[in-house]
C-alpha cells in the first residue's frame, strides 16, 4: 500500500473505479467524497447503450450523498485516466458539485493506482461559477 492509498478517501475512489460500467468508452471513473458530517459516498460511471443516459462517476457519488440525507460536500477524489492524463471532472460534473460545494473544495484527482495527479479547487476548475447563491442576488421578477 502506497501512503496514498493509506488515504481512505484515495482508495474509496481507486476500489469504485473497479465497478465502473464503462464498456462502450472503456474509460472506467471513480469518485469518492467526504460530507461535511465525514460521511463517505462514491459512485462509478455507467454507461449506457443509448449513449448520452450514460452518468458520470461524480453524479452517483452525489446522488448516493444526497439519498443519504447529505447535503455538502466537504472534499472529493476523482479517480480515472493515467499518469499523463488525469481525469479531470467534465464540465456537467464541476456543475453539479457547485451546487454542493464551496468554491474551495478540494478536488484530487489520481490514477487508477491512487496516485495524487493533480489538485484543484473547484474555482480553478469552474471560475466564476453561477451557484446556488447567484439565485439569492436578483428581484424576483413578478408577471
Ligand atoms: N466520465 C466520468 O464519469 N466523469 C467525468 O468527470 C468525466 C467523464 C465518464 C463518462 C463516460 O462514461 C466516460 O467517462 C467517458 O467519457
Amino acid at each position: 500500500m502506497t501512503a496514498e492509498s493509506a488515504d481512505p478517501l484515495i482508495a474509496a475512489a481507486v476500489a469504485v473505479r473497479e465497478r465502473a460500467y464503462a464498456p462502450y468508452s472503456r474509460f472506467a471513473v471513480g469518485a469518492a467524497l467526504r460530507c461535511d458530517d465525514g460521511r463517505v459516498f462514491s459512485g462509478c460511471n455507467v454507461e449506457n447503450a443509448a449513449y448520452p443516459e450514460g452518468i458520470c462517476a461524480e453524479g452517483g457519488a452525489i446522488a448516493a450523498m444526497v439519498a443519504a440525507g447529505g447535503r455538502r460536500i466537504h472534499e472529493i477524489v476523482v479517480c480515472g485516466g493515467n499518469e499523463a492524463a488525469p481525469c479531470t471532472p467534465c464540465g456537467g460534473c464541476r456543475q453539479k458539485l457547485r451546487e454542493f460545494g464551496e468554491p474551495d473544495l478540494s478536488v484530487r484527482m489520481v490514477d487508477p493506482a491512487g496516485r495524487v495527479l493533480l489538485v484543484r479547487t473547484l474555482a480553478e476548475l469552474l471560475p466564476d461559477s453561477f451557484g446556488p447563491t447567484t439565485l439569492l442576488q436578483t428581484d424576483p421578477v413578478v408577471k
